[in-house]
């Protein structure tokens, strides 16, 4: 599948190689090719990532991933241009940069907002609970951590979480895009949980059923 990924950070750019090695055709969309992330990206051992501008990764990919600070995903869009048609995965939160909060809830989600400003992709929500650190593996114990994966449309839920799958997770249909405004809360508690209940940032959510 070609893949455009906005963003070459701790989740676009692990997520990118993940799927770069899963045999996806990949493309970044960076500010600047030569930041210490996107160099950082280009030492890993055995991956040679192409980049673009944010407009070009939009345009390579039938599947787009906006992996970007929440506060400047917005801009970001903008500059991708036009989504009309294409999946586009959010695995954004809208934290404050202090992490003590959300910038937005309750009545809205970063989810919902970004299917304002891309208003003819086909937003799903997915990964983000999920640490960039654990992305490379996703097995505890007997277990594969969940990811919860939300949509106002089958295809995206679909090519999401065939992407989740094939990185071991479980997706879980967490139901339409509003859902994200409690997806996005529980990654705030992840975040608190790891940095200040020191749990670390290689610890996962599991949804267990009987
Ligand atoms: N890290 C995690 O474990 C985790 C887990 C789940 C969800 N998330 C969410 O995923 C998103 C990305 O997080 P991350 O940890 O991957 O971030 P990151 O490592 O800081 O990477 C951010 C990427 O966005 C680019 N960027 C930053 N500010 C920008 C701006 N103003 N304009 C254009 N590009 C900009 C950076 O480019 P430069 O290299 O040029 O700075 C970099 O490529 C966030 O919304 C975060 O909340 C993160």
């Amino acid at each position: 599948m070609k893949i455009g990924i906005l963003g070459a950070g701790n989740m676009g750019g692990t997520l990118g190689r993940l799927w770069a090695e899963a045999g996806h055709d990949i493309l970044f969309g960076v500010r600047d090719p030569h930041s210490a992330k996107a160099r950082r990206l280009s030492d890993a051992a055995g991956f040679e990532p192409r980049f673009g501008s944010f407009a070009a990764a939009a345009a390579h990919g039938e599947t787009v991933l906006a992996a970007v600070p929440w506060e400047a995903t917005e801009g970001v869009l903008r500059q991708a241009g036009d989504l009309s048609g294409k999946v586009l995965i959010d695995c954004t939160n809208p934290i404050l940069p202090d992490l003590s909060g959300l910038a937005i809830g309750h009545t809205t989600s970063a989810a919902e907002e970004i299917a304002r400003w891309a208003p003819h992709a086909h937003v799903v929500k997915c990964f983000n609970t999920v640490g960039a650190g654990a992305l490379s593996d996703a097995r505890y114990g007997d277990h594969s951590a969940s990811v919860f994966v939300c949509s106002d449309h089958p295809l995206a839920k679909e090519t999401a979480s065939q992407l989740a799958e094939s990185l071991g997770f479980e997706p879980i249909d967490a139901g339409p895009l509003i859902e994200a405004r409690y997806i996005e809360p529980l990654a705030l508690l992840w975040i608190h949980l790891a940095i200040r209940g020191k749990f670390g940032s290689k610890i996962a959510v599991k949804l267990l059923r009987r």
